[in-house]
């Protein structure tokens, strides 16, 4: 549903965009990880054809976003990185506008504007403003989904809500995909990419620097990770030495936590290299664990730990 063929964008002496490449099917949700500037926007704006590309090609639903807007825009919704809704009236007022805007009739503008704020919990009958931010976000997607477009574009949905409210975003998310909308979602927050994401593009300086499923990502990474909580403190120093001896990497050490972490290669025999040597040292664990990475650690291994 979405194609992206080395997408460039410059602003003026800025390159927004170095050349991106997305591929997303239908009924699939893919996540546009980055940090602050990475391009996001950029790509939304372009993919959306708010915006012309200095180079490459995108196609939507099938149409080239450059030879056939009209026919993309046909196909698509777009909730923008900032709220499009109209503060002084309700809910109710903006859904009608937004459909009467979309050139619905009054009489379907006013069924389909009931039928969003029931699905979306948008009940209430204040004007905008007295909505909570979680709301408002509601509202915005609500606004995206006027004509049940087959590609939803999400520009950072979550960014600034509660959990609470993020958790209400991410359903809403979830009930569209389950209906075969396909979404594009950008995001600076790795756990929602995580939790939505069926492929990722981790997006820094205007370029995918890694794509995946988020279990791709994190393997990654480099494989399982050994985690130690030593039980005296004075014995963190001696404890992350046995454990760099069995490690891939260097160990961090966290003194308030007591936690020795590393990369570890044959994850059991690092845990049973490194119980021995504690044993046999005696120094105390209090706890000892092999895992998976965090896609926070995928992230800030990809841009050389350079988050911004
Ligand atoms: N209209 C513009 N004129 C000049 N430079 C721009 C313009 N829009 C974006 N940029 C620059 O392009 C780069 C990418 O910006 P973009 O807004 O796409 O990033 P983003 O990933 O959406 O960031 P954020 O997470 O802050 O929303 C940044 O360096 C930004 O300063
Ligand atoms: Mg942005």
């Amino acid at each position: 549903m979405i194609v992206a063929r080395d997408l460039r964008k410059t602003y003026g002496g800025t390159t927004a965009l170095n050349g991106i490449d997305l591929d997303v099917g239908p009924g699939t949700v893919c996540g546009l990880l980055g940090p602050n500037g990475a391009g996001k926007t950029t790509a939304v704006r372009i993919l959306t054809t708010l915006l012309r590309p200095s180079g490459g090609r995108a196609e939507v639903a099938g149409f080239d976003v450059a030879t056939h807007p009209r026919q993309v825009r046909r196909n698509i919704g777009l909730v923008g990185q900032h709220a499009a809704v109209d503060e002084l009236l309700t809910g109710r007022q903006n859904l009608e506008l937004f459909a009467r805007l979309s050139h619905l009739g009054a009489a379907r503008a006013r069924a389909r504007a009931g039928e969003l704020l029931e699905r979306f919990g948008l009940t209430h009958a204040g004007p905008a403003k007295e909505y909570s931010g979680g709301m408002r976000r509601r509202l915005d997607l609500a606004a995206g989904m006027i004509l049940a477009p087959p590609v939803l574009f999400l520009d950072e949905p979550t960014t600034g809500l509660d959990p609470r409210s993020r958790a209400e975003i991410w359903r809403a998310v979830r009930e569209l995909v389950a209906g075969g909308t396909t979404v594009l979602l950008t995001t600076q927050y790795l756990e929602e990419a995580d939790q939505l994401a069926d492929r990722i593009s981790v997006i820094d300086a205007g370029r995918v620097v890694a794509e995946g499923t988020p279990a791709e990502l994190k393997a990654k990474l480099g494989g399982d990770r050994l985690d130690v909580v030593v039980h005296d403190p004075a014995r963190l120093a001696e404890a992350a030495e046995i454990v760099a001896r069995a490690a891939d990497g260097p160990p961090e050490v966290d003194q308030d936590t007591r936690r020795v972490s590393a990369p570890v290669g044959e994850r059991v025999a690092a845990l049973t290299g490194v119980l021995a040597a504690f044993a046999e040292a005696g120094v105390e664990a209090e706890d000892v664990a092999v895992r998976r990475p965090t896609l926070d650690e995928v992230f800030l291994s990809l841009t050389g730990g350079d988050t911004r």
